[in-house]
This record gives C-alpha cells, sequence and structure tokens, in this order.
C-alpha cells in the first residue's frame, strides 16, 4: 500500500490545499493530511485540534484520506509508514525556494523520505491560507477560496465569535 503524506499548517484549509489533497488521493492507495506547526508562523488563527476537526469534516468524502496531526518533525512522524511520499503543492515562485530546503532537510533526517510535488492549479496559484485570514478579518465572502464546510467557521473566528455549526 502506498501512502502519502500532505503536510501543512492549513490554518485553515483552502481550496488549494482541498485541490492538491483530491488530486493526490487519485495517486496513492491512501492519503494522511498532516497537520503540523509551522514554527515561522506564529498568532495561528485556529488551534491544531479545530484544524483536524475542519480537515476531517472537508475530506469526509474521501474514502482513502485520513487526518492527523503531530507536534514534531515531518521526517520523524513519516517513520510510522512504510516508505511513504510527502506531497506538496507548488505555487508560483516564491514557493519553490522554501520547498525545495524542507525536502532536503527532510530527506537529511529520514533519507528514504520522498517529496513530490504537484503544481498548483492555475486558479488557486495565488491562494493563501494568510490571505484568507485577511479576507476574512474584512468579512469578505469565502466562497472561492475555501471549502464550503468551513466558510461560516473562518468568517466566526475572524470576528472572535464562536461557531456552533
Ligand atoms: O503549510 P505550511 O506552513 O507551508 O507547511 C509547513 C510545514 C508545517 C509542513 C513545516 O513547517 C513542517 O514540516 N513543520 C513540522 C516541523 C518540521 O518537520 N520542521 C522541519 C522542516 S525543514
Amino acid at each position: 500500500m502506498k501512502t502519502a503524506i500532505c503536510p501543512g499548517s492549513f490554518d485553515p484549509m483552502t481550496l488549494g490545499h482541498l485541490n492538491i489533497v483530491r488530486r493526490t488521493s487519485r495517486i496513492f492507495d491512501r492519503v494522511v493530511v498532516l497537520v503540523l506547526v509551522n514554527a515561522n508562523k506564529r498568532s495561528p488563527m485556529f488551534t491544531i485540534d479545530e484544524r483536524v476537526d475542519m480537515i476531517k469534516r472537508i475530506v469526509a468524502p474521501f474514502e482513502n484520506v485520513e487526518v492527523a496531526s503531530y507536534d514534531g518533525l515531518l521526517a520523524e512522524f513519516a517513520r510510522r509508514f512504510e516508505r511513504p511520499v510527502i506531497v506538496k503543492g507548488l505555487r508560483a515562485g516564491t514557493d519553490f525556494e522554501n520547498e525545495f530546503q524542507m525536502s532536503q532537510i527532510n530527506k537529511t533526517i529520514n533519507p528514504e523520505l520522498e517529496t513530490m510535488f504537484l503544481t498548483s492549479s492555475v486558479k488557486y496559484t495565488f491562494l493563501s491560507s494568510s490571505v484568507v485570514r485577511e479576507l476574512a478579518s474584512y468579512g469578505s465572502d469565502l466562497s472561492e477560496f475555501v471549502p464550503r464546510e468551513i466558510v461560516d467557521e473562518v468568517l466566526a473566528k475572524a470576528r472572535g465569535g464562536s461557531y456552533n455549526g
């Protein structure tokens, strides 16, 4: 069974992330969407548990996709699986250098670990969680940017209110 790990901070998951997860699920037998801490991103909007909960609802229709979180190194988490492949989306320009560095470091820590990149769909090339957080802070319609299951939740969080589903 070939397993892919789709790692990220997913704060929150965007339609661009979901596009990558969907395409990965068509290539691999099993996909683990893994919520991790990005040490460079401070003051997250959602807790790790909230992100896992949201992603579980979003990917519920996909039979071979599961969701996990890990409070450590991606390369260490990956040891739980037999020859897993990390799959990430690559957007225009700036992603490359950072992703290239991370893949090299991950392979140094865990030499069996390969990283593959799927080029992002043109529609989502300029979409990011930080753009979503900014739009949400202005109360903007998010339906073009995040999965419908979490549109209201992200807006409620930005307003500082609680969300009751
Ligand atoms: O969605 P992001 O923020 O671009 O994802 C980056 C992430 C979370 C995958 C990366 O920061 C990560 O792997 N964090 C876990 C800790 C780790 O393994 N760090 C070493 C990476 S060089």
